[in-house]
This record gives structure tokens, sequence and C-alpha cells, in this order.
């Protein structure tokens, strides 16, 4: 009969197994120097660097306005593919452009339309680390909510890859406390729009941001385009038949997504007008979940150094 005695030293040698098994499976692996991929470029890390300082460089206000013009910006490759937590996945070089430099561009040239999109002003970078085509980085920028009278330090969060030249091919980006970022734009414009509470102040604020949708609709989308029978119908369906939104649905069904989108619509109005309808297009939906959402791998160049 097998007693404790007998049973414990098997138990030890068990464990001594499982522990050899499982550290020659984990740190022996792995390289001590990494090796180079044959498919990205080795940049030094003073050359990451400097892409990602021209990168935020271009990103403030008035620089964007530059970046906007070409269209298609030169710091972007052709294929770039990014994802942006808040709101969604753009791909393509003019898509991008847009959504990178023209979004903030626009609420600053017309500070009138209320938007609770702010203009970027100024950042410093506050963590960096980078390695051979990859970077890593977390900047501090400071944004003009220009139509609200507030400045406000917003975090951002960044991986990005880059070709061989040095165009942007990947970004994946976070912002941080950004609920509470919200709560606080929201609660700080309370007195701006005569609410003197923040459930007020977005019902307040839906009203206001609705109207700027729906003017843009009115002036942009026309013809082809039209999304609502008119600014009423707009209105109604901004208001009444869609929610507000929480801070983390910009790219859902909300009239938060539809405000964002409405910045777009002036470049391209074929392509931006049916983000502010009432079915989305593709950018203002609820098709995706929360596990979905997490669980999706969408990058094909990796963001470990090669061989890890
Ligand atoms: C990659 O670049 C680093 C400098 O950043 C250099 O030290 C290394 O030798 C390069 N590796 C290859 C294989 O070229
Ligand atoms: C921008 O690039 C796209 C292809 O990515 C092209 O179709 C479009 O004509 C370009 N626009 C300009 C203004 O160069
Ligand atoms: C924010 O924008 C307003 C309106 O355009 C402007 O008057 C103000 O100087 C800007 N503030 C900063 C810090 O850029
Ligand atoms: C929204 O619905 C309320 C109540 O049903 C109504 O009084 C209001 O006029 C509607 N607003 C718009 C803009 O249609």
């Amino acid at each position: 009969m097998a007693t404790l005695q007998n049973l414990l030293p098997c138990l030890c040698v068990f464990l001594a197994n499982l522990v050899s098994t499982v550290f020659a499976k984990g740190p022996a692996e792995v390289p001590l120097v990494s090796s180079v991929s044959p498919e990205q470029p080795n940049f030094t890390f003073a050359r990451l660097y400097d892409l990602q300082v021209k990168f935020y460089d271009a990103f403030l206000w008035p620089a964007n306005l530059e970046q906007m013009a070409a269209i298609n910006s030169t710091l972007l490759a052709e294929d770039v593919i990014g994802r942006i937590d808040i709101t969604r996945n753009f791909e393509g070089r003019e898509l991008n452009t847009e959504y990178l430099f023209g979004l903030f561009a626009q609420s600053a040239q017309h500070p009138e339309i209320i938007t609770l999109v702010g203009v970027p002003v100024s950042y410093e970078i506050i963590h960096f680390t980078a390695n051979q085509y990859i970077t890593s980085a977390a900047v501090r920028l400071q944004f003009n909510f220009t139509s609200l009278g507030l400045t406000v330090p917003v975090e951002i969060d960044s991986w990005n890859t880059y070709n061989e030249a040095g165009e942007i091919t990947q970004f994946d980006v976070t912002f941080r406390y950004w609920q509470w970022l919200v709560d606080h734009v929201i609660t700080a414009s309370a007195p701006k729009v005569g609410a003197t509470s923040p459930e007020e102040a977005i019902t307040k604020l839906g009203q206001l941001v609705a109207q700027g949708v729906c003017s843009t609709h009115q002036m942009y989308c026309t013809g082809g385009n039209t999304q609502y029978a008119d600014f009423n119908a707009c209105l109604s369906y901004l208001t009444n038949a869609t929610r507000f939104g929480q801070a983390y649905e910009l790219g859902r069904d909300t009239l938060l997504c539809r405000s964002l989108h409405r910045n777009m619509v002036p470049y391209r109005p074929e392509v931006h007008c049916p983000h502010i309808g009432p079915a989305g297009g593709g950018m203002c939906g609820d098709e995706m979940d929360y596990p979905g959402t997490v669980a999706s791998d969408i990058f094909p160049v990796p963001y470990k150094p090669y061989g890890y």
C-alpha cells in the first residue's frame, strides 16, 4: 500500500521533470541577440526616434494642414493599416491621411461647429523605445477643444512599424485615461452649454453636436450622397433614434461616432457621408462586440523583434 513517505520521492521527481520541461521550452529557444528580419528594415535607434518625432511634428496644428493638402501623406506607406482603440481600423494612405491629419485640422478651421474633437497644439514624448523597424511611444499632447474653450492634456500610446522609406506601415494606438478625459471635457464644458450637471451637459452637447453634423450633412451630402431627407430628419435621428455613446464608442452606432466623421465629410463627401448616415457606412455600427474586438489580429508585420 502506498504511504505518504513512499509517494513523496515520486512527487519530487515529477515536479523536477515538470520544471525542467517548462524551462527547456522557455528561455532556451529565445535568441540572446535578435537577428534581423529579411523583409523589414534595420534602422538605428536614432533614426527611429527621428521618425517618431517627424510624425508628431506633422500631427500638430497647423502642420497637419500641409499633410492634408497632399491628400496622400508622405509619412504613410501606401498600404498603411492602423487601429485606434476608441474608434476602428483604418486602411490605406488616403483614408489615414484624412483621419490622422484632416480630422484635427477641420476642428481648428471651424471652431464654430461644436464637436468633441480637439486640435493638437503641442506634444512631448514621455516614453520611447525602438528596435529595427518598430517604435513604441507614450506621448503627452495638449489638445485645444476650440469650440468648447478648453485645452486639456491627452496621452497617446502607440506602436508603429516602418518600411525602408521610413513611411509608417502600421500603427496601433491607445488613448490613455480616455473615459476620464471624456468625463472631464463634458463636466468642464457644462457651464459653456448652460448645464448644471454632467447629464444635462450631455443632453445639451448632444443637441449642439447633432446640429453640427446635420448642417454639414445639408451642405455636403447632396444628390447621391444624401443620408437624411432634411435637417430636421437628421436632427431627429441623431438626438432621438441613436445614442450619444460611451467614451469607447467612437466607432459604433452613436452620435459621438458621427460627430467625429463629420470632420472628414468636406474632404470626400462620397466616402464620408455614409459614415454620418443612419446606417453608419461601415464606420459607425455595432457589428463588433468586445471579445471580438480584443481578439482581432489585423497586423501582417510582426510587432516583435525578428526571431522572438
Ligand atoms: C542592425 O542595426 C544595428 C544598429 O542599429 C547594428 O548594430 C546591427 O549590426 C545591424 N544588424 C545587421 C544584421 O545589419
Ligand atoms: C492618393 O493615392 C491613391 C491610391 O492610394 C490614389 O488613388 C489617389 O489618386 C491619390 N491622390 C492624390 C491626390 O494623389
Ligand atoms: C485654443 O483655440 C482658441 C480658439 O481658436 C484660441 O483662441 C486659443 O489661443 C487656443 N489655445 C491654445 C493653447 O492653443
Ligand atoms: C425627440 O423626441 C421627443 C419626444 O418624443 C420630441 O418631443 C422631440 O421633438 C424629438 N426631437 C426631434 C429633434 O425630433
